[in-house]
């Protein structure tokens, strides 16, 4: 459990996430990004953390969110969407941050097409969360908060 209620953790949501519940239901299911995001605060408070959540659809507003995150937030959690694959300048940006990162996904890439088997910011992350549908971020919040009473 995180000591101190001052701990803020930005919660990353990247490309086509906005869409979630609209978007191929049968793969992420029908919450909202929103519904996923109260969950996550709700969580958060449980266990004295503070989130801001960032949606950005392009990989620059996810750099400067990294960027700007770096010495006042205390954890990442991300979920990069498809930049997951590919997106090396987020891998490095995320290698800037020198707290936990906790990668999240709904689905479980590994186990979809080839293309989705690589994730380029699994190597800088804490660790990865994935294929538990929306507990992935209910997850992703213990992780943190374990992850951040273990530094303090
Ligand atoms: C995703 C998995 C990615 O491969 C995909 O591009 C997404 C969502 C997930 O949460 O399962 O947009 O990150």
């Amino acid at each position: 459990m995180a000591k101190s209620n001052s701990q803020i953790v930005l919660v990353l949501s990247g490309p086509n996430l906005n869409l979630l519940g609209q978007r191929q239901p049968e793969i992420y299911g029908t919450d909202s990004l929103a519904d996923h995001m109260r969950r996550v605060g709700e969580i958060a408070k449980e266990v004295g953390l503070q989130i801001e959540t960032v949606s950005a659809q392009s990989t620059a507003e996810l750099i400067s969110a990294i960027h700007a995150a770096r010495g006042r937030c205390a954890a990442i959690i991300i979920n990069p969407g498809a930049l997951t694959h590919f997106a090396w300048s987020l891998h490095d940006a995320l290698a800037s941050f020198a707290g936990p990162i906790v990668e999240v996904h709904l689905s479980n890439p590994t186990t979809r097409e080839p293309w989705r088997h690589e994730s380029v910011v699994a190597p800088v992350a804490s660790g990865s969360i994935a294929g538990f549908g929306a507990d992935s971020y209910v997850f992703a919040v213990h992780a943190v908060a374990t992850l951040l009473a273990k530094k303090s």
